[in-house]
């Protein structure tokens, strides 16, 4: 596990523009996981402001979903994913891929979601916010380390950290359909993105506490190339900074973007 602390949320949208856009264009990176939520909107709009044409030939597959939202509802991960990835980065809308939460045989499209990723080479870079209960997609605490993609409850302290794109709490949904904890884990390199203090203690328990369900993050532990892009105030329940620096300003060159 590589984390780097960065000085703010542009910093990081551009370090990790800088990782995706070397893939893309030395052709590492085709499959593209993409993630919702506030957190990797630094990327998004670097990689925006950065854009070459390899970025069109992207496939794309999200993470999560409400269930119970229409895809065409603003709040619908279909319709961010759309708004903040698929047109500004112009993608292929055919070759973007969100879980289905509106199927009316719901564990049949989440095997078909598997299916689906694995048929298209599996995911090369899985770009990853953090919830703060320790969520990455929407695999919750006590969620299965090695789960597939498949319908969850959302706890109340999810429920109410994403109220504030809803109109009121009772409208935020109360479950959702996301890639598991196993589908996260077979992507060949996963980006993890964080900002601001509210973060700094799903972060410290992700990345230096026990390996745990009671984390869902923690599970990256066991991840081979897993990145953790953070800011000062994420970074701040970490004990080991000053190694986490040391190591970043001694990296050698091919670990360098
Ligand atoms: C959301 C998403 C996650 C996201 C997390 C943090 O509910 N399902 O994929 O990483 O919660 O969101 P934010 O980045 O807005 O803090």
């Amino acid at each position: 596990m590589q984390v780097i602390i960065l000085r703010s949320a542009d910093e990081i949208g551009q370090y990790a523009a800088d990782i995706i856009l070397s893939g893309v264009t030395d052709g590492s990176i085709s499959v593209l996981g993409v993630a919702t939520g506030s957190s990797p909107l630094p990327v998004y709009r670097a990689l925006e402001s950065r854009w070459v044409p390899e970025l069109a030939g992207l496939t794309a597959f999200a993470l999560d979903e409400y269930v119970g939202l229409a895809p065409d509802h603003p709040e619908s991960y279909h319709s961010v994913i759309d708004r903040e990835v698929t047109r500004p980065l112009r993608l292929d809308p055919a070759r973007v891929h969100v879980p289905d939460g509106s199927a009316t045989d719901p564990e049949q499209a989440c095997v078909d979601y598997e299916r689906a990723i694995e048929e298209a080479g599996g995911v090369d870079l899985q770009i990853l916010g953090i919830g703060s209960t320790g969520h990455i997609g929407f695999n919750e605490p006590t969620s299965s380390l090695s789960s597939r993609t498949r319908i969850k409850t959302l706890t109340p302290e999810t429920r109410r950290d994403n109220a504030r794109f809803f109109p009121s709490l009772d409208e935020v949904p109360l479950h959702c359909v996301t890639q598991g904890l196993g589908t996260i884990m077979d992507a060949r390199r996963v980006l993890l993105v964080a900002q601001g203090a509210g973060k700094a203690r799903a972060v410290a328990q992700a990345v230096e506490g026990p390996l745990s369900s009671m984390c869902p993050g923690s599970v990256l532990q066991l991840h081979p190339d897993a990145t953790i892009l953070l800011d000062e105030d994420a970074a701040s329940e970490l004990t080991l900074t000053d190694y986490y620096r040391f190591v970043f300003e001694n990296r050698p060159a091919w670990q360098r973007p």
